[in-house]
């Protein structure tokens, strides 16, 4: 067997504990060496725990050990885009939670720092992993080569969450440490006022924003046409332009036990359609209706493959696959960087066109 990729670990709080570290600790071609934690007694926990070598009490610490090839990272939405771009300007590959940045400028540094160090950078977008979706993709990109149901003529995204949790039992420290103050970063003509709601915004939906994307292979080609969100500046439609495709997204809220999300993309002549799992409802990939119109009528549900699968454990396995093969990933920070600019698209109408704000 080829050398296994020795990985360390930056932040070890909710999803590290209940979700990645688990997965990195059972791929075998990872070896988890070690970790860091700027909170020292959930750190110390943590580390004796999982029995992982090594504890840091930083990032940079970390960054410095010439023995880890790659590091993941979870933190607070305006502290990990920094750390990992300090990760791959000390020549680590990284794979890092969403979302990726909170402002283009944020995000282009990360690009520059992966493109002068030669390290993948790899943001989780767990659904792109998801056999599901993957199924869904396919299906979409075969109806578009073969034009078997006509025109791609609508997509859609309804988004309005609920339990993603389910009852997770995987085992987790906490402390009563204090939390790292980080700084509310945000794009520079963004009003402060305005930060909060932007980035509750940004960081749930730039998972469907990114799924969309994926599904319509739309790339960079992709722009925001229509804004309209209540005065939360996050309940409401989006509407965009993904490769030359009117696609909306309607976001918002709703108590339901389960996650109310499900993706939808027409055809003139029929269309495939899915359904999300609870996020953290392990093993459970999207399921996929696909209909076709014309003479037959046919609704068919084809099972993803391979079966009872759990998306943020396939990402994992994905990162690690590709540094040891040293090829790109599926969701690298050059892709998402489109993803981060549109956001600021979409703030900047909703305030400017929508509630008529004087934007610097
Ligand atoms: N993909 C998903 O579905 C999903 C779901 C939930 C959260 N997230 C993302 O995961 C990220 C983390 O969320 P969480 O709930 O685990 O947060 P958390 O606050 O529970 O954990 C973050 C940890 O990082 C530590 N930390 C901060 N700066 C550090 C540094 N410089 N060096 C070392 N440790 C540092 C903190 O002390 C904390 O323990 C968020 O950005 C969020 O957007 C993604």
């Amino acid at each position: 067997m080829a050398e296994r990729v020795k990985l360390g670990y930056v932040g070890c709080g909710f999803m590290a504990q209940k979700v990645h570290l688990p997965n990195f600790i059972s791929i075998p071609e990872c070896e988890l060496v070690a970790i860091a934690e700027v909170r020292p007694r959930l750190g110390g926990m943590v580390r004796d725990r999982l029995r992982i070598p090594t504890l840091y009490a930083s990032h940079e610490e970390l960054a410095a050990d010439p023995d880890i090839d790659a590091v993941a990272v979870s933190a607070g939405f305006s502290l990990q885009g920094d750390i990992a771009r300090d990760l791959l300007a000390a020549g680590k590959h990284v794979f890092m939670e969403k979302p990726m940045a909170v402002s283009v400028a944020q995000a282009e540094a990360m690009v520059d720092a992966a493109d002068a160090s030669g390290k993948i950078l790899m943001v989780g977008y767990m659904k792109r992993y998801d056999a599901g979706n993957v199924l869904m993709r396919d299906q979409l990109r075969q109806f578009r080569e073969t034009g078997e149901l006509g025109d791609q003529t609508y997509a859609r995204n309804h988004g309005f969450c609920g339990d993603w949790i389910c009852n997770l039992d995987t085992p987790m420290d906490s402390t009563d440490e204090k939390m790292p103050g980080a700084p509310a970063m945000a794009p520079e003509w963004l009003p402060d006022e305005w930060v909060g709601p932007y980035l509750g915004y940004l960081q749930q939906y730039t998972h469907n924003v990114n799924l969309l994307r994926y599904f319509l292979d739309a790339g960079d080609d992709a722009r925001v046409r229509v804004v309209d969100l209540d005065d939360d500046g996050y309940s409401g439609v989006t509407i965009f332009d993904m490769a030359g495709t009117r696609v909306v997204l309607e976001t918002g809220g709703v108590s339901h036990y389960r996650w109310d999300e499900h993706t939808q993309v027409y055809f003139r002549h029929g269309w495939v359609h899915t359904w999300a799992p609870p996020l953290l409802l392990k093993n459970t990939p999207a399921e996929v209706e696909i209909y076709r119109g014309g003479e037959e009528q046919v609704i068919s549900r084809p099972v993803a493959k391979p079966r009872w699968t759990w998306a943020y454990r396939r990402e994992a396995e994905h990162f690690i696959e590709r540094v040891a093969a040293g090829k790109p990933v599926d969701s690298s920070g050059a892709d998402t960087l489109t993803d981060v600019r549109l956001f600021e698209d979409i703030y900047r109408i909703f305030l400017e066109g929508n509630l008529g704000t004087k934007l610097a």
